[in-house]
């Protein structure tokens, strides 16, 4: 690569972009394509990943932060391969470094890796200056991950189908939360299956294949678009629960920890192992954090609070 072919083109990108909570997660029946349809009601915290592109031969990617060591640095990694696809669909060499400063907990159910592939494709279209439309990179997006779409978007959304087809909320006002994070993360694959086991375990004959197609929750959205905790509070679930609760059991430990100090609610976040909580204020947040750090049952606490923006590009040079 030569300067000349960055003529267009910045000499670095950093887009900044959010975790996600699943404030009701429901699972239908498991699609001959291998994955479940879904309801699934996102909503972006203020928990960030940073992710740089300068001009390299690549496609490079490197890591910092306290979980940088279990970021992959190989082809698995997913801002690498969304890299790649928008290198190819613009007949480009994937010449990029990406470096990811990493602030979502790793394999924890709040899309970090679908956040760096989100990222990924909107810092390299800004360096390699492609203007890729914004339809184009969410069917983009959709190619890489069930949540990477989202996290391009940010806000609040209903994602239908395997999670991709968003469509975006309304919401009323911040909601604050604290999230567990815990030593180690899930395979959110396993997480299905046993989802899928716990079912043809307990369902009478009934297969996985014929689950109803679920719906969004009435009264979870007009939580939403009032802004009412307590009325969200009551409206959260998450179908993937118990199913991360039964391949970590002392996930069961630290939601009834957060929900005694003083949590309006507490579930696993998508499909785990972080916990999420969802608090009154900023002020009760804060004290359930502290408590939660206090308490043994999981390795930090952070807080945060959601609607957070999708994807952004925060610093160019
Ligand atoms: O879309 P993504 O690559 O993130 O999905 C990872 C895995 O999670 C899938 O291969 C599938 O096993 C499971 N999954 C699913 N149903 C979904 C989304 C993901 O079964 N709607």
């Amino acid at each position: 690569m030569n300067d000349a072919e960055h003529v267009n083109g910045a000499g670095y990108v950093t887009v900044r972009v959010p975790a996600k909570v699943n404030v009701q997660l429901s699972v239908g029946g498991l699609r001959p394509d291998g994955f479940h349809g879904l309801a699934n009601v996102f909503l972006a915290v203020g928990l960030y990943d940073e992710v740089t592109a300068f001009p390299a031969d690549g496609p490079q990617v490197t890591a910092e932060g306290a979980d940088a060591a279990q970021v992959p640095l190989d082809e698995s990694n997913l801002a690498v391969r969304a890299a790649r696809l928008l290198a190819s669909r613009h007949g480009l060499a994937p010449d990029v470094r990406l470096h990811i400063a990493k602030d979502i907990p790793v394999a924890g159910g709040m899309a970090g890796g679908s956040a760096d592939a989100a990222g990924a494709l909107v810092a390299c279209d800004a360096l390699w200056g492609t203007a890729t439309s914004r339809d184009e990179l969410l069917a983009m997006c959709a190619e890489l991950g069930s949540d990477v779409p989202f996290s391009l978007v940010g806000g609040a959304a209903l994602g239908r189908g395997r999670g991709e087809l968003l469509t975006p909320l309304e919401t009323g006002g911040a909601f604050h939360w604290v999230f567990a994070v815990a030593d180690g993360g899930l395979s959110t694959p396993a997480v299905y299956r046993e989802c899928d086991r716990l079912r043809e375990a307990g369902g009478g004959g009934a297969t996985v294949e014929a689950v109803p197609e679920p719906e969004a929750s009435g009264a979870l959205l007009e939580a939403l678009r009032g802004g009412d905790a307590r009325a969200l509070a009551d409206a959260l679930s998450n179908d993937l629960q118990a199913a991360a609760v039964s391949l970590r059991p002392s996930l069961a430990d630290t939601l009834k920890a957060g929900e005694a100090a003083g949590a309006l609610a507490a579930l696993v976040s998508g499909s785990g192992p972080t916990c999420a909580f969802l608090t009154e204020d900023a002020a009760s947040a804060e004290a359930v954090a502290a408590t939660l750090r206090a308490s043994g049952h999981c390795r930090t606490a952070r807080t945060a609070t959601g609607p957070a923006p999708g994807a952004t590009v925060v610093r160019q040079g």
